[in-house]
């Protein structure tokens, strides 16, 4: 199969088909998901939490997000791979932020890119659009504006809140970006905004009324039994599957049971 493209993204959305996007950060992930039939791959900026470790996002690199998306483009064939810009690699000027979508294409090899804003991004996305580089715009909570926010509150209760999410989806639209993602903003507000716009809303967090939906595939997996917020549905014990896997080993290594013969090779 020929890999997804932002035109048939959008022939997907205007089929009313539901589009489903996941995160992957390196080859192998890339490849099981692909294989399952996501539309979407996000390398994320939750790299800095679910790989590098960090609290939040903010201490992800751009060189990071460009090396994980070569990673994931190369593990893939068939999901369209998008970049997650991170924080302050695309704020401090409109040639910055260019610079880094065409590297996230040119070196990530990735088909489009994410950024976090409001609308003082609108411009910056027009730009980038204009340069053949699709946007996907991220509304509502921005995890990359922590410290502002105060912690990751849910965005768009208040009447004001949710007039100003739906300005923001607007502008953007307007602006060119081809899919607003859509974290953390209370359902009624998300679907006030994915009925006010023509392009697709991907949900985290936003209830069941967007146009798609994404997760950090870690969460979905179930890998961090200690991360059970109410928005996440986790479809594996993937903590288990993986620690009991890894017990067995060590456990079969100790008593000598595994390597087998079986397992080695014969001189001439
Ligand atoms: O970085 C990320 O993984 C994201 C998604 C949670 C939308 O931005």
């Amino acid at each position: 199969m020929k890999r997804l493209t932002v035109p048939k993204i959008l022939e997907k959305h205007s089929r009313g088909e539901k589009i489903a996007m996941l995160t992957a950060y390196d080859s192998t992930f890339a490849r099981l998901v692909d294989e399952a039939g996501v539309d979407m791959i996000l390398v994320g900026d939750s790299l800095g939490m679910v790989v590098q470790g960090h609290d939040t996002t903010i201490p992800v690199e751009l060189e990071d997000v460009i090396y994980h998306t070569s990673c994931v483009a190369r593990g893939s064939r068939s999901a369209l791979v998008v970049a997650d810009l991170p924080f302050m690699s695309y704020q401090c000027s409109r040639s910055q932020a260019l610079l880094a979508s065409g590297l996230a294409l040119k070196e990530g090899m990735a088909g489009a890119v994410k950024l976090e804003g409001g609308l003082e991004m609108a411009e910056t996305t027009s730009l980038i659009v204009a340069a053949g580089i699709p946007v996907m715009a991220h509304i509502g909570l921005k995890p990359q504006s922590y410290h502002t926010m105060g912690g990751y509150r849910i965005q768009g209760k208040s009447r004001d809140e949710a007039n100003r999410l739906l300005s923001e989806a607007r502008a953007f639209e307007e602006a060119g970006a081809f899919a607003l993602v859509l974290e953390g903003v209370a359902m009624e507000t998300a679907a006030d905004i994915t009925r006010a716009v023509s392009i697709p809303t991907i949900g985290i967090s936003s209830g069941p009324h967007c146009s798609g939906q994404v997760l950090v595939v870690y969460d979905m997996l179930g890998m961090n039994p200690g991360f059970k917020p109410s928005f996440l549905k986790t479809y594996a014990d993937g903590h288990k599957l993986i620690t009991s896997a890894v017990e067995k080993y060590v456990d079969e290594v100790r008593r000598g049971i595994f390597p087998s013969e079986a397992h080695g090779f014969h001189r001439k």
